[in-house]
């Protein structure tokens, strides 16, 4: 992230946006600001990111309907992008993108389902033709599983969290770098994890599945990086959203707190802010790399 001062967007999600020009102490203010307003946790479309200049660029988020992935369209919105919203929950997508617009962006929504390798190309295929082309993709669609060792881990459990968190990644990065391919190139950012890199006893699919989206990032950067193509991942701890917080109660979140030195939860913009970045010009040196956001998790 740029250090110093920096030019600095809060896009309400109300659609409100505050801007100004200060050192990243004002922004760290601003994001306890977000979070005591309990915008954050409601993970509805508040955002803050520094203006990337993404006017003019097409972006295609996945699992845009919820969370990180809302949290994403509105930072590269809020940076002037066009957003393609994709989801395997249309409504989510479609109120998404009624609120983007409703606040001065051009956003538009696609029912998908990224497991159905058909499905991606043809949704790539639409966004292209909509927007007239392809320059982001943020890779986000995701889920989790049931808790339990490998011994207990079933088939079903297994090959659906691959299924989602791993060959879906792969179908939609295989057909976006088709797109973007001979057209100027773009940037590719796939949302990995924590789990990513090291393990949870209990979580043997995700762990895999996130292991090998970061693999599958350094093998897709290697390859396209001739073709102007930058590919990275990112790793957040753990993050207030509703894949989160319908599965806590308040022992847990106090124990998952405490698993991250920064002692609290991320906020979903918290993740969006460096996959803005990532996405940007601003991180023209930046291919095949995993960025961990994680309060200090992976540091230990
Ligand atoms: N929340 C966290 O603590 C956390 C931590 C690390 C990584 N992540 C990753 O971040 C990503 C987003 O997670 P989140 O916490 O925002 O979850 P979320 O459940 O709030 O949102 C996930 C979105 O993905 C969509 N989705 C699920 N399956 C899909 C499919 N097959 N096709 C298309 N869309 C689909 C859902 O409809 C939903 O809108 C996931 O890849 C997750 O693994 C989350």
């Amino acid at each position: 992230m740029a250090l110093g001062v920096a030019r600095w967007r809060r896009v309400g999600f109300d659609g409100t946006v505050r801007s100004g020009k200060g050192p990243l102490e004002k922004l760290g203010a601003a994001v306890d600001d977000q979070l005591d307003s309990g915008a954050d946790r409601r993970c509805n479309g508040c955002s803050l990111v520094i203006d990337y200049q993404l006017a003019g660029k097409v972006a295609l988020v996945t699992g845009a309907g919820s969370g990180i992935g809302a949290a994403c369209a509105w930072a590269l919105a809020a940076s002037s992008a066009k957003v393609a919203l994709a989801d395997i929950d249309l409504r989510a997508a479609e109120d998404l993108a009624v609120q983007l617009r409703a606040a001065g962006h051009e956003a538009s929504a696609y029912s998908l389902d990224v497991v159905k390798p058909d499905a991606v190309d043809a949704t790539v295929a639409a966004v292209v033709a909509d927007f007239g082309g392809l320059n982001i993709a943020v890779n986000n669609a995701g889920t989790s599983g049931t808790a339990a060792p490998a011994a207990d881990c079933t088939t079903k459990d297994w090959l659906r969290i691959l299924d989602v968190n791993l060959n879906g990644v792969f179908y939609c990065t295989r057909a976006e770098v088709r797109a973007m391919r001979g057209h100027g190139g773009g940037s590719i950012v796939n949302m990995a994890s924590v789990l990513g890199t090291v393990a949870h006893e209990l979580s043997p699919a995700y762990v895999a599945a996130k292991h090998g989206v970061v693999g599958l990032t350094k093998s897709a950067a290697l390859a396209h990086a001739p073709d102007g193509i930058r590919v990275n991942s990112v790793g957040p701890g753990y993050i207030s959203t509703p894949m989160i917080e319908t599965m806590i109660d308040d022992v847990q979140r106090s124990y998952l707190e405490g698993l991250h030195p920064l002692a609290r939860l991320g906020g979903a913009n918290e993740v969006a802010a460096p996959v803005a970045w990532l996405a940007s010009d601003a991180a023209s040196f930046a291919t095949g790399g995993f960025y961990p956001v994680d309060g200090g998790y992976t540091a230990r």
